[in-house]
């Protein structure tokens, strides 16, 4: 059954088209890794699960309801960029992000407060940060933030992850290391998660599907004109495709 509906979506900028006749089911608990070219329309289309922003046509249905106006507490998303505060430490970095999620901090009574630094402090110490909870994020490498702003997005116990090229910044050591903890999380909690990425072997790494997005006609002239699409979309797990072929594929959809 599909979790995540997308039906003939697309989404325009004023009179620029962005993306249309996006089509797409997904399952809950699947992992889709999406690829393209920069300026195809991936965070945007990201933006539009999230609510963030509406689809200029079609609709998208969420665990079979449409998707609600704003952004709701059942979304997560990461960004290539750390969204930590840095005047805060670790554990109240992951606090802020609780409390933001129940909207207002100061009208938690303190033994509601006391209770979420609890919940910060466990959550912490299940990603591997419980030994730097009272540093600031300077003190951190990069993959350490990185680890926590997931933590910060996993504060409302989202059923769907959204993370915009996340470890985009990251050396390859600390990648995988960060690969192996977003898969135990997903093993962990069931999520659906999106994710976009520059990096094939991660996408095939880490999907159970690949989408590509791509314009199905360029124009030389002028490559924003036509829209993007998802003009692939790879099963992952099947082992009858041979990566290179897939790699071929999309690196030539990469290399625009
Ligand atoms: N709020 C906006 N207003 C106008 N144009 C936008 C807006 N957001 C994104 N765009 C344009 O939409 C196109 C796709 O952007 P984006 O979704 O960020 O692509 P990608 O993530 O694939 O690189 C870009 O050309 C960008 O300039
Ligand atoms: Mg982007």
């Amino acid at each position: 059954m599909s979790y995540v509906e997308v039906k003939g979506v697309a989404k325009a900028y004023g009179k620029r088209t962005i993306i249309e006749n996006i089509n797409v089911s997904v399952a809950k608990g699947q992992f889709i890794s999406i690829v393209g070219a920069s300026g195809c329309g991936k965070s945007t289309f990201l933006r539009l699960l999230l609510a963030q922003e509406l689809p200029t046509h079609g609709e998208i249905h969420i665990d079979g309801a449409p998707m609600a106006q704003e952004p709701g507490r059942d979304h997560g998303i990461v960004f290539q960029r750390y969204s930590v505060f840095p005047h805060m430490t670790v554990i109240d970095n992951l606090v802020a992000a609780i409390a933001f999620d129940t909207n207002f901090w100061g009208r938690l009574s303190r033994a509601r407060r006391t209770e979420e630094r609890t919940k910060a402090r466990k959550t912490l110490d299940r990603i591997g940060l419980g030994h730097v909870a009272g540093q600031y994020p300077a003190d951190l490498s990069g993959g350490m933030l990185q680890r926590l702003a997931i933590a910060q997005a996993l504060a409302s116990d989202p059923k769907i992850l959204l993370l915009d090229e996340p470890f985009g910044a990251l050396d390859p050591g600390t990648k995988i290391v960060m690969h192996d903890f977003l898969q135990e999380l997903r093993d962990e909690t069931g999520m659906t998660v999106f994710m976009i990425t520059h990096d094939l072997e991660e996408a095939f790494k880490l999907g159970d599907r690949v989408w590509a997005f791509d314009k199905p006609v360029w124009d030389e002239e002028d490559p924003e004109k036509n829209a993007a699409t998802i003009t692939y979309d790879f099963d992952a797990r099947d082992d009858g495709i041979p990566f290179q072929t897939l790699r071929e594929r999309t690196n030539v959809l990469q290399a625009r």
